[in-house]
């Protein structure tokens, strides 16, 4: 069975004493247990000190972003080796926030999958349709050219890898969380597609997290859906007594 994947991705906020708390309390307060993977994902700047407070932690430090080069001018990005070197493992890719706030586009997408898998970060790959999509009943195209976008050429070996993360765009940061219902059929459909790409067996081993306004009074109803395997989870991820609960949800 899949072990439930539980993130935070704090985005571009808190500062250097507030992270700090945040994970000091974390890594107090957080009980090791073997039923529950669980990572928080912070700003670049204070990746290092983070790692470095969650040393001996069961709890995992990704980034956000990488870049799909490896080394060179290339001002203002941070590569996936530069990551690695400072003790993450673990890198988020695809964000909608990238996607539509940055432009970022399937095939870069795809580069940065290829560049972190290659340098030995783990990835959640987001996808994740806009409410105009939804409406225009295109949720599942949008989602399955995001998918396949961002997978092109990654072989199945690599798929242990890889964590997948549905996102609706119009849940991200609303408070509007998709009803069980809603995530079941996208993550059913995102596992049948895992299955046709790959194998049965290797679909069945991959985690779909599902993202969007997740908090600690939904996180158990949304959790117990078949094909949900844990949460990416934004605002609730940047207070201890949010995204504590989250993580240690009654299964
Ligand atoms: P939210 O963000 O939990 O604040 O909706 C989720 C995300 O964007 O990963």
């Amino acid at each position: 069975m899949r072990t439930p994947f539980l993130a935070g991705n704090w985005k571009m906020n808190l500062d250097r004493r507030a992270a700090l708390d945040l994970v000091a309390a974390l890594r107090e307060r957080f009980a090791d247990r073997d039923d529950v993977d669980a990572a928080v994902c912070p700003p670049f700047v204070y990746l290092a000190e983070v790692v470095r407070a969650l040393d001996g932690s069961p709890i995992r430090v990704g980034a956000q972003n990488c870049c799909d080069e490896e080394s060179g001018a290339f001002t203002g990005e941070v590569s996936a080796a530069m990551l690695k070197d400072i003790g993450c493992d673990l890198v988020i890719l695809g964000h909608s926030e990238r996607r539509h706030v940055y432009g970022e586009t399937d095939e870069l997408v795809n580069r940065k999958v290829h560049r972190a898998l290659a340098t030995g970060l783990d990835v959640i790959l987001c996808v994740g349709e806009t409410l105009e999509e939804r409406e225009a009943g295109r949720t599942e195209a949008v989602v399955r050219a995001q998918l396949q976008g961002g997978l092109e050429g990654v072989d199945g070996a690599a798929m242990e890898r890889v964590t997948i993360a549905y996102e609706p765009v119009w849940a991200i940061g609303t408070g509007k969380v998709a009803t069980p219902e809603q995530a079941g059929e996208v993550h059913a459909y995102l596992r049948g597609l895992l299955t046709g790409r790959f194998s049965e067996s290797i679909a069945a081993g991959v985690r779909i997290q599902y993202g969007g306004s997740v908090k600690p009074d939904n996180v158990r109803e949304l959790m117990a859906v078949a094909d949900v395997d844990g949460a990416l989870v934004g605002g609730a991820a940047l207070t201890p007594d949010n995204f504590l609960p989250i993580l240690e949800f009654d299964r």
